[in-house]
């Protein structure tokens, strides 16, 4: 399984910072918010990383992570032009996934839990998709799993009134069929390609699973969740 980190974006609620520095490089405990991923992906055995970089930042990443042989990983980049989906981020690594599946995190998603277990499940699968939910008292935020008993009957994206608190965090797993539905995608009225429309393919195909995160997860995309992962992660040293 290949792994990919998605770094782009506007980092628009962290202005002005965000001008000169990608928020994916700025410290969280002690180190940049991308050591996260990075680790989340190296704790599943993951360690083929393509990094998907904004065109502004990318001299930035080359220089604080290299071929990743500090870390114990093997990076390749690429750039995203412009930021216009996760799903398009997606949509990137197609050449370099190799025909396999893949592992597929945000570059700002900071996470508590192990998800050892879960991931030998989805490797030993034929085929489909996996999400980590994590409930969280702010859903409107995100995409939300809407259920009927524990089967996810829809994923919503950000919805105005929210029919549960479980939000589909940034952390994904596909099937290598996934380039091929992210092909037949068209942007949403905020004219991105949605990673929620790729999800809902697979759920409407009955071969989405989910794993319920236990402990946290931050998405450290604003000032408040910066300060956030901060206290939790050196609390949870302690
Ligand atoms: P967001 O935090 O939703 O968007 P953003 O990074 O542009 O920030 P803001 O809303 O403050 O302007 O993105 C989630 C993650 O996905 C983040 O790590 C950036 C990344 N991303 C891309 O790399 N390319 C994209 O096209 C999008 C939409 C997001």
């Amino acid at each position: 399984m290949k792994g990919i980190i998605l770094a782009g974006g506007r980092g628009t609620r962290l202005l002005p910072i965000t001008k000169v520095i990608s928020k994916h490089l700025l410290p969280v405990a002690g180190k940049p918010v991308i050591y996260y991923p990075i680790e989340t992906l190296k704790s599943i055995g993951v360690k083929d990383i393509l990094l998907i970089c904004g065109p502004e930042h990318t001299a930035q990443y080359v220089d604080v992570l290299g071929s990743g042989k500090e870390l114990g990983v093997n990076f390749s980049y690429t750039i995203q032009h412009e930021p216009i989906g996760i799903a398009h981020g997606l949509s990137l690594a197609r050449s370099f996934a190799e025909g396999q599946k893949v592992a597929f995190i945000l570059g700002d998603n900071i996470f508590g839990d192990n998800f050892k277990e879960a991931v030998t499940k989805f490797k030993n699968k034929e085929k489909g998709a996996m999400v980590i939910l994590k409930q969280v008292p702010d859903p409107e935020r995100f995409g939300v799993a809407e259920f009927s008993g524990s089967v996810i009957k829809t994923i919503i994206e950000k919805p105005k009134k929210p029919l549960s608190d479980w939000a589909v965090t940034g952390f994904y797993f596909y099937d290598n069929r996934v380039f091929d539905v992210i092909k037949t995608l068209k942007p949403s009225a905020r004219g991105e390609y949605e990673i929620t429309d790729v999800n809902n393919f697979y759920l409407k195909e009955g071969s989405l699973e989910y794993f319920k995160a236990k402990k946290y997860w931050v998405d450290a995309g604003t000032f408040d969740s910066l300060h956030l992962a901060n206290l939790l992660i050196r609390k949870n040293k302690k």
